[in-house]
């Protein structure tokens, strides 16, 4: 028996199977001979919310949740938010190394070249209501964007995916921007290709009437920093969702917008914006305890703790710690900061906190940074997607390339009705038939 393998014996037949072992996984098809008679099925793994399944294999970012440690393709987190740039980092993510300086200029050109958006998407947005979230107009206006690049759909002609990859990581902050100046009723400001990524984004964000819009240097610097921070976390659930739609061979915009609609959640890229309300909630210092032993009696969650993967602190929840120390420089401290540490500091000591290893997770000090650079609450998760727009085509490619992944479609474990015949309506009962399934509360 190969040591690299495990041995099965399926107590219900008495019978025995090696499956073999391959970068620490066996493979759940290799469960299907594992059977009861002919004509079973076969012996599925059940792992609602994919606790324990490898869904593919990758090579883009690596965690190691217990250490806290988050790589881009080898590189510490760490380093790139010291050293690099956001879009040298999104070529990183998704080219597999870092550029030579020919290959960023022209990465850089072409992503610059491809921010503005046609006027029919200006009229599309006109048409949401005043108060409109920014992420459903976010979410909204990138699936659009398919309806306008009809070459998108050539998913497997490696120029189409290059120029789509220009156009989207170009255009978000655009639409972004865009939606922002909409909820505010404000002209939409152009894109000013002389500046930087993020430099540019503030310009269409906060423009007024001067000729040419000046961003503050350690802003621009500093929002570059979170944007590196935010461009990749491998299978999360937008990056399942942008998989999993893409597997279909849909186009690369319907993609990311499907997994923009799953980054909007509160309990994914929504948390920001959910971890600031709960502050707000909050109120002061003094009330930390009170807030504290609620969430600990099941009466809502500690927003921006915890983690599926890590349990240990964030790393990039330490960097972005150090940036607001920055940003507050500029803009002054966001009062909430002191809420937010001291309610750090409690959950730290706390036993329920140690216990479930629940630390501050990206999203408990962004959202601070975010208010005091002037963002309102809405626009935290499209901070979130306009950078993870790198990772998720990066994810996407990877799965287009794979030659073992087909279409997205997991079994289920069904335990519903068996066969029953049709009951005229005049016959029924009343009641029967309401009961459907019901999901059982847990506290939190
Ligand atoms: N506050 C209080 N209790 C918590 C929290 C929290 N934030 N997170 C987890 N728990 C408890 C949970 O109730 C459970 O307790 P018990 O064992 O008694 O039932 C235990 O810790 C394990 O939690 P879980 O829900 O099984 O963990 P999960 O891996 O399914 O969920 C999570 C991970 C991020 C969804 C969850 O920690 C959470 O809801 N956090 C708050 C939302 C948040 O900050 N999300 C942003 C994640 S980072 C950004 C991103 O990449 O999306």
């Amino acid at each position: 028996m190969s040591k690299d393998s495990l041995a099965l014996t399926d107590n219900r037949t008495g019978r025995s199977y090696e499956l073999p072992i391959q970068n620490g996984a066996i493979r759940a098809a290799d469960l299907r001979q594992v059977k009861v008679s002919e004509d079973d099925f076969g012996l599925m793994s059940y792992d609602p919310a994919f606790m324990n399944t490898a869904s593919c294999a990758s090579r883009i970012t690596f965690i190691d949740g217990d250490k806290g440690i988050l790589r881009y393709r080898g590189y510490p987190i760490e380093e790139l938010a010291e050293k690099s740039t956001y879009l040298e980092t999104a070529y990183l993510v998704l080219y597999g190394d870092l550029p030579t300086k020919a290959e960023l200029d022209e990465w850089t050109h072409n992503i610059t070249f491809h921010t503005i958006i046609h006027e029919n998407i200006k009229k599309f947005m006109d048409g949401f209501h005043y108060d409109a979230h920014p992420m459903g107009m976010l979410v909204s206006t990138v699936a659009a964007l398919s309806t306008f690049y009809s070459d998108a759909k050539h998913i497997f002609d490696v120029e189409s995916r290059k120029k789509q990859t220009y156009r989207l990581i170009g255009k978000m902050p655009t639409l972004a921007a865009f939606a922002y100046r909409h909820s505010l009723g404000m002209p939409y400001a152009y894109p000013d290709n002389d500046l930087s990524y993020t430099g540019n984004f503030l310009n269409m964000l906060f423009k007024m009437t001067e000729v040419k819009y000046k961003p503050n240097p350690i802003l621009e610097k500093a929002l570059d920093v979170l944007f590196i921070l935010h461009a990749d976390h491998e299978q999360n659930c937008s990056a399942n969702a942008m998989r999993a739609v893409g597997s279909s061979q849909a186009d690369p915009y319907c993609s990311v917008a499907a997994a923009a609609a799953a980054l909007y959640g509160p309990l994914h890229g929504g948390a920001n914006e959910a971890v600031l309300r709960m502050l707000k909630e909050i109120g002061s210092k003094a009330k930390v305890p009170e807030f504290v032993k609620k969430v600990k009696a099941g009466e809502g969650k500690l927003m921006g703790f915890g983690h599926r993967v890590y349990k240990n602190y964030d790393p990039r929840a330490k960097i972005i710690k150090r940036i607001a120390d920055e940003v507050f420089e500029v803009t002054g401290k966001n009062p909430l900061l002191d809420i937010a540490i001291e309610l750090e500091r409690i959950a730290l000591e706390d036993e329920y906190f140690i216990k479930r290893k629940l630390y501050p997770n990206v999203d408990f000090y962004s959202g601070i940074i975010y208010q005091a650079m002037a963002f309102p609450v809405e626009m935290f998760p499209v901070l979130f997607a306009i950078p993870r727009t790198s990772g998720w085509i990066a994810q996407w490619e990877e799965m287009l390339l794979d030659t073992e992944q087909k279409i997205a479609r997991p079994r289920q474990v069904y335990l519903g009705q068996d066969k029953r015949s049709y009951v005229a309506v005049e016959q029924r009962e009343a009641g029967a038939g309401k009961a459907g399934p019901t999901k059982p509360k847990k506290a939190a």
